[in-house]
């Protein structure tokens, strides 16, 4: 059977799940409340910036449909994916308020237009328990339905990351899916197999342990992420020692594993800091211990606070300093809890002139980080009369102007990822190379 798709909630993640599906050749309708959102879409633009989307968008013709009109969605499709925002509390918990407005709208529209059966597929990140807890109640409720009567529910997170969300979507890892009946959990099967490239490890169960699944996989990886900075800090500390050369050797352990294993930069963006959080506030919740996350969270802290501090050692009162990426990653404009941002904040609070350069954020989300950071529009701009540089990410556009850069005085470049080639830089630039131990002889050029 082919499906027919409708996704609600067209935001960075959603709008790549729909395009996702509609390039894979099924007939996919998008649902969002903003109607200026799903004007710009119905124009054939793209307002979300993201690797492949406008792209998908153009190549996809009628395959893809925006709406507003959740009735439309519910009425021309077999299959509605649950894809908006849960900002997190004070508490760390996610907000479902969102879900379960969508829930019950969707819920409603099946009522009205009384389709014998419909399936639910909830994708958001939730606290463990708010399916079968609030959403499903949602759905019944304004349906006048009862679970796997008329409808059922599956719990489909996503596994990706901003920047390579189309990507990510076609070659996943893992697919979890927690399901109401074995039958609706073949058919998230099946839609997963329509859009794959990669052979994922599909795991199925019930839907609170996929969302016990989807908070556990972030939280593992930040406590990987916490390591492997723990050991490019000790690195630093002795002389002679080097995080890459480390991670590359026990990374090849399989126990272990190479991936997301490699001392740097704190952990930042919209998923990791605040999926820490969560799991954290779920173990209190459930009444166990929550000092393993905590922990995970005091050490990204610590590590904010330890760029800046190093940022300060090489620009001393007076200095310029230009930062060279914020986003939390490279090929995402999103800025939220990154490095970059972080010490641009950081360093202005210590009285340092800072100028910032980002290839994707925007102009005005760069400006709004603090009264006194100075935005260039380009990575030279930048770095003009700068005597200190950081290069917080390994795009190459960053990498190249740093390499052309020529001060004309000296200047110290702090390397965050030791992604420069500290050989082919100006003579006048000192590399400080983060995560190695410089031995007395290399102190002149500082592990360059
Ligand atoms: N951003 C990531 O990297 C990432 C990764 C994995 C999982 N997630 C999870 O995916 C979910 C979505 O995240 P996002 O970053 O795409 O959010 P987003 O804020 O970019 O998009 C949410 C969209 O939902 C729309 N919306 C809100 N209420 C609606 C309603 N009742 N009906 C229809 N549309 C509605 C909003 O207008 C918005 O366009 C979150 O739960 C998030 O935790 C995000």
């Amino acid at each position: 059977m082919t499906e027919r798709v409708s996704v609600v909630g067209l935001g960075k993640l959603g709008l790549g799940l729909a395009l996702s599906f509609a390039k894979a050749g099924l007939r996919t309708v998008g649902v969002d409340v903003r109607p200026e959102h799903v004007a710009e879409l119905q124009r054939g633009r793209s307002p979300i910036v993201e690797p492949g989307y406008q792209e998908t968008l153009s190549a996809v013709g009628a395959s893809f449909t925006a709406t507003t009109d959740m009735e439309d969605a519910i009425r021309e499709t077999d299959v509605t994916f649950i894809l908006t925002g849960t900002p997190s509390d004070a508490s760390g918990r996610f907000s479902s308020r969102d879900v379960e407005a969508a829930a019950r709208e969707a819920g409603r529209a099946l009522r009205q237009i009384g389709k014998a059966h419909h399936l639910f597929v909830i994708s958001s990140t939730l606290t463990p328990g708010t399916t079968e807890r609030r959403v499903i109640p949602a759905i019944e409720e304004t349906s006048g339905r009862r679970l796997n009567r008329g409808f059922a529910v599956c719990y489909d997170p996503d596994f990706v990351a901003l920047g390579s969300v189309m990507h990510d979507f076609a070659n996943p890892e893992v697919v979890v899916i927690g399901e109401s009946s074995p039958e609706a959990g073949q058919r998230v099967a099946a839609l997963h197999a329509r859009i794959v490239q990669s052979r994922p490890a599909m795991s199925r169960m019930s839907i609170v342990s996929a969302e016990v699944a989807k908070v556990s996989l972030n939280a593992f990886i930040t406590l990987k992420i916490a390591f492997a900075n723990t050991v490019g800090n000790l690195c630093e500390a002795i002389p002679g020692a080097d995080v890459d050369q480390i991670t590359r050797a026990i990374g090849a352990d399989r126990r272990i594993s190479p991936h997301y294993f490699k001392g740097g930069l704190p952990f930042g963006g919209t998923c990791f800091p605040r999926d820490t959080h969560a799991f954290r506030a779920v173990c209190e919740e459930h009444g166990e211990d929550s000092s393993l996350m905590g922990a995970v969270a005091a050490s990204n802290e610590w590590q904010h606070a330890r760029l800046a501090a190093t940022a300060l050692s090489l620009a001393g009162p007076g200095a310029r300093v230009a930062v060279l990426g914020l986003a939390f990653k490279g090929g995402t404009p999103v800025i939220e809890a990154s490095a970059g941002a972080r010490l641009a904040q950081a360093l202005v609070q210590a009285g340092r002139a800072v100028t910032v350069y980002d290839r994707l954020a925007p102009i005005e989300t760069q400006q709004a980080l603090a009264d006194g950071v100075h935005v260039a529009r380009t990575a030279e701009e930048a770095m003009a009369g700068a005597s200190v540089v950081v290069v917080t990410l390994t795009e190459p556009e960053y990498l190249k102007a740093v390499d052309a850069w020529r001060p004309g005085a000296p200047a110290t470049v702090l390397d965050c990822w030791r992604a420069l080639d500290g050989r082919t830089l100006d003579g006048l630039i000192t590399r400080v190379a983060m995560g190695r131990g410089v031995k007395p002889a290399d102190s002149g050029a500082m592990a360059a």
